[in-house]
């Protein structure tokens, strides 16, 4: 038996804590055996625990405190602290290891509340369970889902060599946005939304480049987003936005310009990340069949 979960970009610019895409980067933990003592086999370095200590595992263990332990295999091609949903992605396995082991036949809704409980915002969890493109709200007293078919587009993914800690990232915020500034930051927000719905890509890049929520305070953490941004642009791309907290950049085309803006980018920073193309996953948070 297999759990796998997507990687995701939250934010998509202006969909600041509450948009967020499941993208087709995975990972994936098999379940091997019952055992005397948890165990996760992994290839991610010593700093990742493995055994109960590990995020997985604490995460199953704090749902259900009585789960049998058991061996686990580990393999994961999100990478760590890049704005790509690893730190959701294990939080949602940990919460189907719970499930699937404890019988606990949750919903996908009642997964994603669990999860932003702990994340504290729901833009990566939301996707990571349900898939594709979700707008979410998670208010004291409630939390909205709403998820939504992305417009089909090619998806090309800046993925810098360093890492970027989402807390490292958010206090560079602001505590305060003046009132009309926030008025002007959420219509912006608002027409986002609109275009995505109505696979208007041309006008959905235009509100994602006009994000006043957060990416202007992250420029000095992440520099090369602004000469991206124009390079790119130049190509003939619909938008290029941090993905999440940062570093890394994702940039949004036709079909017709991405490879140009591949080759472009790979000259210019393939000495300093990786650029890859990545689709927009549809089903989300899965148990599988070996
Ligand atoms: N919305 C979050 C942020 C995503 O931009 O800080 C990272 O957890």
């Amino acid at each position: 038996m297999k759990i796998r979960v997507p990687a995701t970009s939250a934010n998509l610019g202006p969909g600041f804590d509450s948009c967020g895409l499941a993208l087709t980067l995975y990972l994936t933990i098999a379940i091997v055996s019952t055992s005397e003592a948890w165990r996760i086999d992994h290839e991610l370095g010593k700093e990742i625990p493995d055994d109960k200590n590990n995020l997985i595992i604490q995460t199953a263990l704090n749902l259900v405190p009585e789960l049998k332990p058991h061996h686990l295999k580990m393999t994961c091609d999100i990478p760590a602290a890049r704005g790509l949903g690893s730190s959701s992605a294990a939080i949602i396995a940990g919460i189907e290891l719970a499930n699937y082991l404890g019988k606990l036949n949750l919903s996908k809704e009642h997964k994603v509340t669990l999860a932003a409980k702990i994340e504290g915002h729901p833009d990566n969890v939301a996707p990571a369970v349900f898939g594709n493109f979700v707008v979410g709200a998670k208010l004291d007293e409630a939390d909205f889902y709403v998820r939504h078919l992305f417009p089909t587009c090619e998806i090309i993914a800046y993925i810098p060599d360093h890492e970027l800690l989402t807390s490292e990232s958010r206090a560079v915020l602001p505590e305060n946005l003046f009132y009309q500034e926030a008025v002007k930051a959420s219509a912006i927000s608002n027409v986002l939304i609109a275009a995505i719905l109505q696979n208007d890509m041309p006008l959905a890049g235009e509100m994602m480049e006009r994000d006043m929520w957060h990416e202007r305070y992250r420029a000095k953490l992440i520099p090369d987003l602004q000469h991206i941004r124009s390079l790119t642009k130049s190509l003939g791309a619909y938008a290029a936005c941090l993905s999440g907290a940062g570093p890394t950049i994702l940039i949004f085309s036709s079909r017709t310009v991405a490879d140009t803006i591949v080759e472009k980018l790979q000259i210019e920073y393939g000495q300093q990340g990786k650029i890859i193309k990545l689709g927009v996953e549809g089903s989300g948070s899965e148990v599988l069949n070996d």
